[in-house]
């Protein structure tokens, strides 16, 4: 394969962590990464001292493919930058939300419908990272029994809010340790996120959902190609630094439960990307019964406590052999409801929910021949 010239803007944590995944997934590069910002300086990227470029149009002279990790909105990245890289002759591939949802831009995760991307494709986009990882989680189980509604709570970690959350939970942290009143920016987060939840992700919209929220709709609406798919979410952030977890409950079309999710989520050939942390579920000698005041009177008389269970947090996916993966564990039947189960899934929020995805395209799209 021919070696690519490949650019980054934006070096925030996003930004860092797509530097060392190109890094770290030896990329055939003609020259090393072109890597810009608003403003030149030396920043360290994946533990290199890297200089950091002004932006400028002749930056992305010669470039095949750039990753775009800078802000959103009327001033931010993608939108003042984009046109200018394809106009380059640069694919660009872009973490930011400005352009996810528009029909004829695609909505991307490899493991997904990488298929949604052809040479004709100019410009790809990378979900939210709350949307990647239940897409991630989901699409195997999609695939066998289709996916009818979703019922999905987050637990979001401050880094998502980029660098500036991250420094903001910190510092609340070191505050609380030395017993000081915690102080906090409202144009990060609402509250102070230290000690506490706060159920308000992105801006309130006039159906009383955020839009980080309905993005989870939307966005999983067109990687599922599925316009009728029911997707209702509450997005929390939690104080965490890094790593997204989320509590799902679906509700299939056809015949699944929690035994048969689990065989398709344990199997890596149907299920890419996924790591199963589950406890044994139907193991009759697995657990025991414990002492209960007057057990015919407990709903849970004759259930038998399990003392043991794997399942995966936060702390998990900074674990090295985790660090690319959808970690999901707590794979039960609904008892509620027929062909509905709920689980629960971890993941990097930086990495896969953001850097580790749009490095996966580029290496998809150098491996179909579309780039260079
Ligand atoms: N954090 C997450 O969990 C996550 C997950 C999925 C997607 N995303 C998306 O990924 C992107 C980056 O996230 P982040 O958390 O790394 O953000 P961040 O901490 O705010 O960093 C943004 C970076 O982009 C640069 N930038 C902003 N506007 C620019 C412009 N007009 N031209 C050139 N550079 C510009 C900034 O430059 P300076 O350093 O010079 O100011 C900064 O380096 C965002 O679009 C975000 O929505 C983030």
């Amino acid at each position: 394969m021919p070696a690519i010239r490949a650019g980054l803007v934006g070096v925030g944590p996003v930004g860092d962590r797509i530097y060392t995944c190109v890094k770290e997934r030896n990329f055939d590069l003609a020259e090393p990464l072109r890597v810009m910002a608003t403003r030149e300086r030396h920043e360290v990227l994946g533990g290199d001292e890297v200089l950091v470029k002004q932006i400028a149009p002749e930056l992305f002279d010669g470039l095949d493919v750039v990753f775009f990790a800078g802000r959103e909105g009327a001033k931010g990245a993608s939108v003042e930058w984009g046109k200018v890289a394809i106009d380059a002759g640069a694919y660009v591939i872009d973490n930011g939300g400005d352009f996810r949802l528009d029909p004829d831009i695609p909505l991307v995760i490899p493991e997904v419908n990488m298929d949604a991307v052809s040479a004709a494709t100019r410009f790809i986009c990378s979900p939210n990272c709350s949307t990647i990882q239940m897409c991630v989680a989901l699409a195997p189980l999609y695939r066998v029994a289709k996916i009818e509604r979703i019922i999905v709570s987050t637990y979001q970690a401050a880094s998502g809010w980029g660098a500036r959350g991250q420094e903001e939970l910190n510092s609340q942290i070191g505050q609380l340790a030395r017993g000081e009143v915690t102080e906090w920016d409202p144009a990060v987060f609402t509250k102070p996120l230290a000690l506490d939840c706060i159920p308000h992700i992105d801006a309130f919209l006039d159906n009383l959902y955020t839009k980080e929220e309905m993005k989870m709709l939307y966005e999983t609406r067109k990687i599922f190609a599925d316009p009728d798919l029911a997707i209702t979410a509450t997005a929390v952030r939690v104080p965490v630094e890094i790593g997204h977890s989320e509590s799902i409950n679906i509700e299939f079309a056809a015949e699944m439960n929690a035994e048969m999710a689990l065989e398709i989520l344990r199997d890596p050939d149907q299920s890419p990307g996924v790591v199963v942390i589950d406890g044994p579920t139907t193991d009759p000698n697995y657990g025991t019964v414990r002492d209960q005041a007057d057990p015919s009177k407990q709903p849970w008389a004759g259930h038998r406590y399990i003392d043991e269970r794997g399942y995966p947090t936060q702390a998990d996916v900074l674990r090295d052999e985790f660090k690319d993966a959808v970690l999901v564990g707590r794979v039960r039947d609904d008892v509620t409801r027929p062909n509905t189960i709920n689980l629960w899934c971890v993941s990097d929020n930086l990495r896969k929910g953001a850097a580790t995805n749009v490095v996966q395209i580029a290496e998809e799209m150098i491996q179909r021949g579309i780039i260079p």
